[in-house]
């Protein structure tokens, strides 16, 4: 059984996606949920699952993310994650933590990478006139928004639509996706899934 830790920033729906796919025959489970904001809704959430929670406010540490790095990994290995999944969690990560975890950490990112790494993706599909939106499941390396890609899910853009809206239909992808393409990752597996 593989264990896996979450990082969040929010109110941590793509988590709880995860956190419930992990029962039954799934080759792994949920053994911590973390955030760089003490007042992070899914930090609740995870609680009432059962999950341990653990809090490390980036805010104090001004520009030294070394430093709260340091103070999030003394929560992460004390959980001895074999996979960590990103899960809305909204803070780069040095290329030191990186390394730490290269080969077993996990980022959602709401666009069809490499189309729009970043912020503000869906008001620049937008602004770019995309017929086509979605959300992209990938291994995590140094560079931002980058790394093999594990998983696709597209939607189409719609006339009338905000960044909102579009958000809106892109995220009840993301809640199917990144379960899927974790199952498949935590049994060995890294065929990309497509949805
Ligand atoms: C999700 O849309 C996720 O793809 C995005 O933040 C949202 C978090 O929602 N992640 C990023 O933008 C990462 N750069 P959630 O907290 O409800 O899962």
């Amino acid at each position: 059984m593989k264990r896996v830790a979450l990082l969040i920033s929010g109110g941590g729906s793509n988590m709880v996606a995860l956190v419930r796919s992990m029962t039954g025959d799934h080759p792994a489970r949920a053994v911590l949920v973390a955030s760089n904001d003490p007042k992070a809704g899914g930090l609740a959430k995870a609680a009432e699952m059962g999950i341990a929670t653990a809090a490390v406010d980036h805010k104090p540490f001004g520009k030294d993310r070394g430093a709260f790095e340091a103070a999030l990994l003394q929560h992460i290995e004390a959980a001895e994650p074999d996979i960590l999944c990103l899960a809305g969690f909204m803070r780069v990560l040095t290329p030191g933590f990186v390394s730490r975890f290269e080969g077993r950490m996990l980022n959602i990112h709401p666009s069809l990478l490499p189309k729009y790494p970043g912020l503000h993706t869906h008001q620049r599909a937008l602004d770019a006139g995309d017929t086509q939106a979605g959300c992209t499941v990938h291994e995590v390396t140094a560079v931002l928004d980058d790394g093999p890609l594990l998983g696709q899910a597209r939607v189409p853009v719609l006339p009338g639509d905000t960044a909102d809206t579009l958000a809106a239909r892109v995220l009840v992808q993301e809640h199917r996706l990144y379960p899927a393409v974790l199952r498949r990752y935590a049994a060995g597996d890294r065929t990309p899934v497509v949805l």
